[in-house]
């Protein structure tokens, strides 16, 4: 079941989204190498609490940090910890904050130093992926378009998609109806209408597409350890089309 949201609604959820987009912009001044995820993590969680928000991630469902960071071949929801970047490392910051009651939900894959090419490649076929999903989203299309604009434009650029892991609605709820996949087949699936919320963030592997989860429970990796990555954002559907919430407001 979808939960619809009324345009006040909506405006209730963007000092969350904006946070959210603003904790991103705030960390990437701090991603060098020699820095450690749980640096990482404990820069989120103070800026977060800061500002009168709480960090979702922190013990949802049992997830025991505040943020998700997610290096080289690790495909989402890696747990923070005293790993120190390096030089030619990607690593996806994965930010949701509740502010008020409402989350927002937003992720940036970014360079630790100099990217190598397949990082530089895998990162920006990522970023494209998740702008051709948004342009296609507005009313009247259906969840499969999105999921096959991305899917398609993935596989053209030779790498693949992630398929266990899906974009979500979003709201006083961190993960609601619908879901939305990121590959799919045009005209299927649910039709977009005027006051859906939901996230789109693609996860793409420059290798094969298959995954696997750790025994911690929570890191997601690639099966043939290539590298991965994502970026995400929260997005509303008005009569008038889509708008991205997760945006900086600084
Ligand atoms: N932020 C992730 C998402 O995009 C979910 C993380 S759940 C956590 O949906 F528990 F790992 F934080
Ligand atoms: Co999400
Ligand atoms: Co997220």
């Amino acid at each position: 079941m979808v939960r619809i949201k009324t345009p006040e609604e909506i405006e209730a959820m963007k000092p969350a989204c904006q946070l959210a987009a603003n904790t991103l912009i705030m960390i990437e001044e701090h991603i060098r190498p020699g820095i450690s995820t749980d640096d990482i993590n404990d820069i989120v969680h103070d800026y977060t609490v800061k500002h009168g928000a709480v960090p979702a991630p922190l013990n949802y469902r049992g997830f025991p940090k505040s943020v998700c960071t997610s290096v080289n071949h690790v495909v989402c929801h890696g747990i923070p910890g005293e790993k120190k970047l390096k030089n030619g490392d990607i690593i996806n910051v994965d930010v949701t904050s509740i502010l008020n009651g409402w989350h927002g939900d937003t992720s940036k894959t970014f360079f630790v130093g100099e990217p190598k090419p397949r990082a530089k490649k895998v990162t920006a076929v990522a970023k494209k992926a998740l702008e051709i999903g948004i342009s296609v989203t507005k009313p009247g299309a259906t969840l499969g378009d999105i999921g096959h604009a991305i899917q398609s434009f993935v596989e053209g650029e030779k790498c693949s998609i992630v398929r266990e892991y899906c974009g979500h609605g979003i709201g006083q709820v961190f993960h609601e109806d619908p879901q939305v996949l990121h590959y799919g087949k045009p005209g299927e699936g649910m039709v977009l209408k005027a006051g859906m919320v939901f996230t789109i963030e693609p996860m793409v592997n420059i290798g094969k597409a298959g995954i696997k989860l750790l025994n911690d429970g929570w890191t997601v990796v690639t099966r043939d350890k290539s590298l991965s990555a994502q970026f995400e954002h929260t997005l509303a559907l008005h009569e008038y089309g889509v708008e991205i919430l997760t945006t900086p407001s600084l």
